[in-house]
């Protein structure tokens, strides 16, 4: 009869993402594979502009539009959590989501939502890490995915990777080369920690 894989239990995940979504498809892309252990049947956006709104559409995922010109923080968070209950989801990756989540919406998803953050944390938190890194010279950065807590940039590491500053390197060459790695190191922290809540769960 051969094997049958279609009772693999996936954890269902939504991402917020704010612009080029190039996360977002990273996670997308690995989350086709049978074996792996979460999928992604809908993605949020707080920017009816973002390009990625297209590669989702690409993809055939469902991307919900909550436009910050349009809904205020506390709207965008309500709205989101009505349509994280109505796809069931259990688990939230932000990927270039550039707004702060309140204290409220984090504590309801306390463990469950993860972040992809472009430097080796905790150093260069915050916006424009790659220029920080560049400003201060270092001779190091990389690319960190964390659990979101109430403060920025800050919840326990799941996974990181360095990327070592090239002393012709400026924020353009050394982000390109950062965020081959983001795309590499997200999919595999999604993975670490949705069979984490798929053994909680047995
Ligand atoms: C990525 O480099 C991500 O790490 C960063 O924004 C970029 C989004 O690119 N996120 C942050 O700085 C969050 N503090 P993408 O939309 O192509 O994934």
């Amino acid at each position: 009869w051969g094997t049958l894989h279609n009772n693999l239990k996936k954890i269902n995940t939504a991402i917020f993402f704010s612009g080029r979504g190039s996360n977002m498809e990273s996670l997308i892309k690995a989350t086709k594979n049978q074996n792996f252990p979460a999928s992604i049947p809908v993605v949020i956006t707080n920017n009816k502009s973002a390009p990625g709104i297209q590669l989702a559409k690409n993809h055939f995922i469902p991307v919900e539009i909550l436009d910050k010109n349009k809904f205020n923080r506390s709207e965008f968070e309500s709205n989101s959590q009505k349509i994280l209950l109505d796809y069931k989801i259990e688990m939230i990756c932000l990927a270039g989501f550039m707004q702060i989540l309140s204290k409220k919406f984090v504590y309801s998803w306390q463990n469950r939502i993860i972040n992809i953050h472009p430097s080796y944390l905790p150093k260069n938190k915050g916006l424009y890490p790659q220029k920080q890194v560049i400003d201060e010279k270092a001779s190091y950065t990389g690319c960190s995915v964390h659990f979101v807590n109430e403060k920025i940039d800050d919840g326990k590491i799941i996974l990181q990777e360095k990327v070592k500053v090239m002393h012709n390197d400026n924020v353009q060459t050394l982000s390109d080369r950062i965020l081959e790695k983001e795309h590499i190191i997200y999919p595999r922290a999604l993975k670490k920690i949705a069979l984490e809540i798929l053994e909680i769960k047995n």
